[in-house]
């Protein structure tokens, strides 16, 4: 009973020492002098957090990527979108393909020449592919605004969706689109030797065009997808619209695009087919899968 409340009372003046002055065990200067040792060491941690950012921050520059030895180029898009790259509908069915020819409609919209005015600083950039255009360094800030090149979905031909609003789905005849992701300040360099190329591109070889060539990725399938059509400035990816020169910069920047038309695919068969962009400095991963190539697979019932 005694040891009870002594053991009680040895709690309460832990707490609270009244003899002493003590509050938990330490007196008032004491618990200030902690505060105060926290208070400066929280400080200084979050002063180096904010300095070490800071200093960082100052080596970015607004305009040039600092590293760039991570985006092995070219990433590859393809509207319009699909799971897993395979395009699968009915041609009798508009209701099965009308999810791509949608996402087609979508992502042309900005490839209309309609609003690719004077104001918005774009140029014409030649109907041939030329070479490069070069719109001064990544770090002429004052230079503002590059001009961008025009890129009309009329160039697209049979795939622009502007006579044909079904991108030849509907005829069994399907468009893909093709575009090279955007990187910073890169120049994409023609195929340098033509033994590199598959043979029905080193004939139509252009010293100012990265040309894109489909075909079937298993042997079984040679005799099945039928002519290929390519449509776009020279049938490939024209130089004179790089570099680019990033989002600030280069804000109505348009990349140029292929359409593919698959003319003749046998239906009702799963078709695979690989298509591969052709460059000097273009290089290929087996890692990622959508590096200077991409795979597509098609089935179409009738
Ligand atoms: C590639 O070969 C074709 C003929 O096969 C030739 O006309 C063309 O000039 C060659 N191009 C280059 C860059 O060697
Ligand atoms: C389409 O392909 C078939 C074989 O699958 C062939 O018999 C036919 O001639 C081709 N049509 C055209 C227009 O090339």
């Amino acid at each position: 009973m005694s040891a009870n409340k002594d053991s009680d009372g040895g709690w309460k003046s832990f707490v609270w020492n009244s003899e002493k002055k003590e509050f938990l065990g330490r007196t008032g200067s004491s618990w200030l002098k902690i505060f105060l040792f926290y208070v400066i060491f929280y400080g200084c941690l979050a002063g180096i957090f904010i300095g070490t950012i800071q200093a960082l921050l100052l080596t970015l520059s607004n305009y040039k990527p600092t590293y760039q030895d991570r985006v092995a180029p070219p990433g590859i898009h393809t509207p319009p979108r699909s799971v897993k790259s395979e395009i699968a509908y009915t041609k009798s069915n508009e209701e099965s393909y009308r999810k791509y020819t949608d996402d087609m409609n979508a992502f042309l919209k900005i490839y209309d020449i309609d609003i690719q005015t004077e104001g918005q600083n774009f140029e014409d950039c030649g109907e041939t592919p030329q070479t490069y255009i070069e719109r001064g360094g990544l770090e002429d800030s004052e230079l503002g605004q590059r001009k961008a090149c025009r890129f009309s979905r009329s160039l697209l031909g049979a795939c622009s969706g502007l006579k044909d609003t079904n991108y030849g789905f509907k005829d069994g005849k399907p468009c893909l689109i093709v575009k090279l992701n955007r990187i910073v300040n890169f120049k994409p360099r023609a195929p340098t030797n033509n033994q590199s190329l598959p043979e029905a591109l080193q004939a139509k070889s252009q010293p100012n065009l990265i040309p894109i060539y489909c075909k079937n990725k298993r042997e079984e399938d040679e005799s099945k997808i039928g002519e290929i059509k390519y449509y776009g400035m020279g049938e490939g990816f024209p130089l004179q619209y790089y570099p680019y020169y990033g989002k600030l910069l280069h804000a109505q920047y348009l990349q140029p695009l292929v359409a593919i038309q698959f003319t003749n695919l046998t239906l009702d068969q799963e078709l695979r087919i690989e298509c591969k962009v052709y460059g000097a400095n273009i290089d290929y991963s087996e890692k990622d899968r959508y590096q200077g190539r991409f795979d597509v697979k098609f089935t179409i019932a009738s």
